[in-house]
């Protein structure tokens, strides 16, 4: 077999956040082919990071009162054990706030400025006034200009779908203080992509050596347009301070944009395993050397950056003498019950909350491995469907066949499958009936990753297993005595069938593999590899074989896990560490003394309340106050400065775009800190001092009344 040196890629994820299921449908993905290639022999390197730069992370390390530093090297110790839990398996799990990163950006930086491609132009842009920066899109609200939608986003709205620059916006506010931005200009760093050299290369990138899924190479023709047409705009490749990244080197107080040095983060991760493990950096990475090694570099990336890493990155590479990536991988988007993860419904589930729930990662990689195909589709987790199929499937039909089988060859063979003249026999029986069980469609499968496809073919398998097993019946064979080398080989043959079923199945359920290695005493299951004119049964362990006790291999998913994960994360907006179904919390919420019903009142009375959804824009400490957080709201037409006394009970960050219900008339108050123009609602018990306050069901709009 060629040996190929294959370096592999998932997309650095952004150290701001959780890992959620939807990311670890790349970071399964990526697994299960690595998985799959090094299990054939192939050297494989996977390689990721955490993506550290940017606006979002200096500001959240602010806000809970930390280095940027610190909070990165917090989050890559989350990042790598939900990683870690899922079985995700990185040659190196690194940061792009790294030494090697550092270097080749400076260098690539360095290489594009003296090819002629970096230019410098001034630029205006809003800025903060109260927070002396410039604003990123995001942070900066206002009204769409084409619908007038209120409180969206600088660079696009959510309700009518229309693209703008953030100047458009009408009203636009500072997401962080709240001001009214200015618009003020200062020098950016531009990386000419339309520069013949980036966009005719592209152009030819893009249409031959297929290096792009079809859907994404039209994508790139239409970003593309013909040549001399000109599409491509310059990329703006700097910042100004503050922001957390790499400084330029010839340029004081501007930094890289994040996305410039993520994914030379790639190179750095793979660099920095280089230089522990001794691997030749170069043979990957330096275009000459590429003819005589024919080393892969291949990045799996979800469809919302493909532009980044169609168009930037390769042009990036190219102009500063390094070799493009062989085959970019995109796939499409998790929904779950066919909707867009939501906090409010519980489906925006992180990694760790499905892991402390004590659901088996092995489920969902095998779930995610039955829906994923090649293309850009978007994969649905249906819940109800999880459950089904995993039992099924996964311990329905192929766990079953070691637990139906093993008993007996343990019990009454002691560990010992069919020997001599019958095992002969049994390879006769696997080449006839079995024969199709050859490992080239699966391969094949693997290989282009069509996932879905191998899962179905390997449980066609199971299901034939199932069959053979049902018409041998060896629980009834076993009730004869006469029949006992009848027993030996029915099960034999369960268990060989069940050995090859495993080697397929080892790069989706890799920790079930490993105790299955143990159970039916072999090494490692490595990948069952044929010649054209050799049988099945030259992939069985060999005769008189000897296997261990059988221990459960897998338990059966029940939905009420299932339940309990969803509504542990409805409140995953609560404040961290008072999640609403922890035990402690159960405990707590019991022991409320429940305070008695107050006065009876009209509905005229009631009405004089004017209760109204309003959106937290804004949630800041207030130097000084021991209880309040300053909000800042917005309630449709107006925005109000509220202080609430909730400062134990939240975090500010986690309030920041919440909607919640506020008293709008109630008469403003001078306090010592400024003047408070209403309330918030909030639950709480008289004794314990928690506070949760209120919040709408999606649909509510800020500004609308309750009634
Ligand atoms: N930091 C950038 C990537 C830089 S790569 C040089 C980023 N980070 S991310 O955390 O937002 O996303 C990481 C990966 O997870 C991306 O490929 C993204 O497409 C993928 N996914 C994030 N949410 C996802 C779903 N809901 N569904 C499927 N994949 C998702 O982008
Ligand atoms: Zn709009």
């Amino acid at each position: 077999m060629n040996k190929r040196k294959i370096l592999v890629t998932s997309a650095l994820p952004y150290a701001n956040g959780s890992i959620h299921l939807g990311h670890l449908v790349e970071y399964i993905q990526t697994d299960i082919w690595v998985r799959f290639q090094k299990m054939r022999g192939h050297s494989v390197y996977y390689v990721c990071a955490d993506d550290t730069h940017g606006t979002p992370i200096m500001l959240r390390a602010e806000k809970e009162g930390i280095t940027p530093e610190t909070l990165i090297v917090r989050v890559h110790e989350e990042h790598l054990g939900d990683f870690t839990g899922f079985h995700i398996q990185f040659d190196n799990y690194y940061s792009t706030h790294s030494p090697e990163t550092r270097q080749f950006s400076e260098e690539i930086y360095s290489k594009l400025k003296d090819a002629g491609l970096i230019a410098v132009r001034g630029i205006e842009q809003l800025y903060d006034p109260v927070k002396q920066m410039f604003l990123p899109d995001r942070f900066v609200k206002g009204e769409c200009p084409k619908c007038g939608a209120k409180d969206q986003y600088g660079d696009s709205c959510e309700v009518c779908g229309a693209a703008y620059a953030p100047t458009e916006l009408k009203n636009p506010y500072s997401a962080i203080s709240g001001a009214e931005p200015i618009k003020k200009s200062s020098e950016h760093y531009f990386f000419s992509l339309s520069d013949p050299r980036c966009s005719d290369f592209l152009r030819s990138w893009t249409r031959e050596g297929d290096h792009l899924q079809p859907e994404a190479a039209n994508k790139m023709r239409e970003w593309l347009g013909e040549a001399g047409e000109n599409k491509l705009s310059d990329w703006d490749i700097s910042r100004d301070a503050p922001y957390f990244g790499f400084e330029i080197p010839d340029a004081p107080g501007k930094y890289f944009y994040v996305w410039l040095d993520a994914p030379i983060g790639y190179m750095g991760s793979f660099k920095n395993l280089c230089d522990s493990e001794h691997i030749p950096f170069d043979e990957f990475w330096q275009p000459q050397l590429l003819s005589n090694t024919k080393t892969e570099l291949y990045h799996f990336i979800g469809k919302d950056i493909l532009y980044f890493h169609a168009l930037f990155w390769p042009a990036m590479l190219q102009n500063a003498g390094y070799r493009t990536p062989t085959k970019i991988f995109a796939h499409g988007f998790l929904t779950v019950n066919g909707e867009k993860m939501s906090k409010s419904r519980g489906t925006f589930i992180t990694a760790a909350s499905y892991l402390t729930q004590g659901l088996n990662p092995e489920w969902l990689r095998y779930y995610y491995a039955a829906k994923l195909n090649s293309t850009l589709e978007d994969i649905d987790l249906n819940l109800e469907d999880f459950v089904a199929r995993v039992n099924s499937d996964l311990v329905g039909k192929f766990i079953n066949i070691a637990s139906r089988c093993a008993g007996f060859i343990s019990k009454r063979f002691d560990g010992q499958l069919v020997d001599g003249a019958r095992y002969q026999h049994l390879c006769s029986v696997v080449d006839e009936r079995f024969a199709a069980w050859r490992p080239d469609q699966i391969e094949q499968a693997f290989e282009q990753r069509e996932f879905s496809a191998a899962v179905r073919q390997i449980m066609k398998f199971a299901d034939e297993a199932n069959e053979t097993i049902h018409e041998l019946a060896p629980w009834e064979i076993a009730k004869d005595p006469q029949r006992i080398d009848e027993l030996l080989s029915a099960c034999s043959l369960g268990i060989q069938l069940f050995y090859l079923l495993s080697c397929y199945l080892k790069p989706i359920l890799p920790e079930t593999a490993r105790r299955i290695e143990h159970f039916l005493n072999c090494e490692v299951l490595t990948w069952p590899s044929l010649k054209d004119d050799q049988p099945v049964s030259d992939l069985l362990l060999p005769a008189g074989h000897r296997i261990n006790v059988y221990q459960h291999l897998m338990t059966r998913v029940d939905s009420k896990q299932v339940d309990a994960l969803v509504a542990a994360n409805i409140h995953s907006l609560a404040p961290s560490g008072a999640q609403a179904d922890s035990p402690a919390r159960h405990a707590q919420k019991q022991q409320h003394s429940v305070t008695p019903i107050a006065d009876m009142i009209s509905i005229a009375d009631f009405s004089k309340i004017d209760l109204r959804v309003a959106r937290i824009v804004s949630a800041e400490q207030v130097t000084g106050a021991e209880k309040l957080l300053k909000l800042t709201l917005d309630i449709g037409n107006e925005q109000r400065t509220v202080f609430a006394g909730i400062k134990a009970a939240y975090d500010p960050e986690q309030l920041q775009g919440r909607l919640t219900v506020m008293v709008a008339n109630l008469a403003p108050r001078q306090m010592k800190f400024g003047l408070s123009q209403g309330m918030v609602l909030a639950a709480g018990g008289s004794s314990s001092g928690e506070l949760f306050i209120l919040s709408p069901d999606a649909g509510a709009q800020p500004g609308m009344r309750v009634k």
